[in-house]
């Protein structure tokens, strides 16, 4: 990560809309500086900036948590005379079609439906089966070589789980996540580079079929046959199906890696803490929020306003785009004590990392869940962790992607 978010005075301005202004992590100096000078700022248009257009950038967490409180006003879907919407910068024409991109009430029907899927009973039926293929990869470290902690664990282990929830052959999950990958890292205006999202879609639309012509116990097969309630009860269409899926794959598969490694990262970092984690492992649950504060994958959202109001003293009229910051909510002095400080003790730990209100993260569960076996059974196993060299991340201003994590480790003498 760049940056230790020491205020300068003479902060160059960042291009919040481009990618590039990503590669090299979150431009935290610059997010320290908006949430004590400006922290309801209006971002002029760039020349990359998605449908040419400005946007408001909200950096404290107070104001965030306002706007997520308030969804009447602040709408995941769409608002003034917009044709499109939805949460990212580019407005979207899915909005009011797929779950994070409605708001309730039809929100609360969709929610609904994939819901069971993700209770806390049903995610914990796949802690047996997680612990036990994040023991496989394990067995797969090359001991004593450099190698890149990413595909051999941080972005296997959700991509299985992922693929475990939805029903996905494991085979496809390689080439699934090379085309969300190579999709994040393509210079776009959209989140995913449309090219790629079209091989997904190509591929959502086999894999609905099939679930539908012969369905299975997982979560698509029950969204393929679930019937809505607000609408007569009639099913989903297969484009609401193929937004489902294409939703679901990268949120279960993208952001959990960047939190498993990247928090792996600062515990190697941080021996003393690591140690502390060793000795107790009952603060694990507490380390897994403090990894999560700090990675914070998934780093914006942007809401559209349905009618003229006002946000920490800036007028906002109805149709603006604005942009919520999760990570500089999560470093600010306001809600965090010495908030650039990595400290798995922390508490409390208010982080919103997961978002809040109506559409707080439905994975939650699981990315925990997913989180802490990793964390478990790689302290259980693994002697000594060693970094060579930096983290290099995807230049992505919404989905904090990590690429690549060289380690070496050693394993303990007694293992299973
Ligand atoms: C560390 C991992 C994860 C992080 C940081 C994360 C973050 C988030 C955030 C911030 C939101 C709120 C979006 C908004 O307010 O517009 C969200 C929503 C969502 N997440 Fe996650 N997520 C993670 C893992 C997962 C996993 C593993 C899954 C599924 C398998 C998942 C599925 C979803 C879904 C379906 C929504 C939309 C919920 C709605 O609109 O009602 N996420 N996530």
């Amino acid at each position: 990560m760049t940056g230790n978010g020491a205020l300068s005075a003479e902060i160059p301005a960042v291009d919040l809309s481009s990618d590039a202004s990503f590669k090299n992590g979150f431009p935290h100096g610059f997010f320290t500086w908006l949430r004590e000078n400006d922290p309801v700022h209006w971002h002029a248009a760039t020349p990359v900036s998605p449908d040419g257009e400005g946007f408001w950038v909200v950096s404290r967490y107070a104001d965030i948590m306002e706007v997520l409180r308030t969804p009447a006003i602040y709408s995941s879907d769409t608002g003034g005379e917009r044709q499109g919407g939805g949460t990212t910068l580019k407005d979207e024409r899915a909005a009011g079609k797929v779950l994070n991109y409605t708001d309730d009430p039809h929100h609360r029907v969709l929610r609904g439906l994939v819901n069971k899927g993700f209770t806390a009973q049903a995610v914990g039926r796949l802690g047996d089966e997680l612990r036990r293929r994040a023991n496989l990869l394990i067995d797969d470290f090359p001991v004593g070589e450099v190698f890149n902690f990413v595909p051999h664990f941080s972005r296997e282990l959700p991509l299985q789980a992922i693929c475990i929830v939805l029903g996905v052959p494991q085979e496809d999950r390689g080439q699934l996540c090379d085309w969300i990958d190579h999709g994040l890292e393509a210079d776009s205006p959209n989140v995913m580079a449309k090219e790629y999202v079209v091989k997904i879609r190509d591929y959502a639309r086999g894999i609905i079929a099939e679930k539908r012509d012969d369905p299975k116990d997982d979560i698509l097969s029950k969204i393929v046959h679930a019937r809505l309630d607000d609408e007569g009860g009639r099913a989903l269409t297969d484009e609401e199906l193929t937004n489902f899926f294409i939703l679901l794959f990268p949120a279960g598969a993208e952001t959990t890696r960047s939190a498993i490694g990247g928090g792996l990262r600062m515990l190697i970092e941080h021996p003393e803490q690591l140690q502390r984690l060793r000795d107790d492992p009952g603060m694990i649950k507490g380390a897994i929020e403090e990894m999560l504060r700090w990675m914070t994958p998934s780093i914006y959202k942007r809401r559209t306003v349905t009618q003229d109001t006002e946000l920490g003293g800036r007028p906002l009229k109805r149709g603006d785009k604005v942009t919520i910051w999760e990570m500089s909510a999560n470093r600010d002095s306001a809600m965090f004590d010495d908030p650039f400080t990595f400290d798995v003790a922390r508490t409390p730990n208010r982080h919103i990392s997961f978002g809040f209100g109506a559409h707080i993260c439905l994975g939650a569960g699981l990315a925990r869940l997913e989180i802490g076996i990793a964390l478990e059974e790689l302290l259980r196993r693994i002697a000594r962790f060693d970094l060579h060299g930096a983290a290099e991340w995807i230049p992505n201003n919404r989905l904090l992607g990590l690429r690549n994590l060289p380690l070496s480790v050693s394993l303990k003498e007694q293992n299973p």
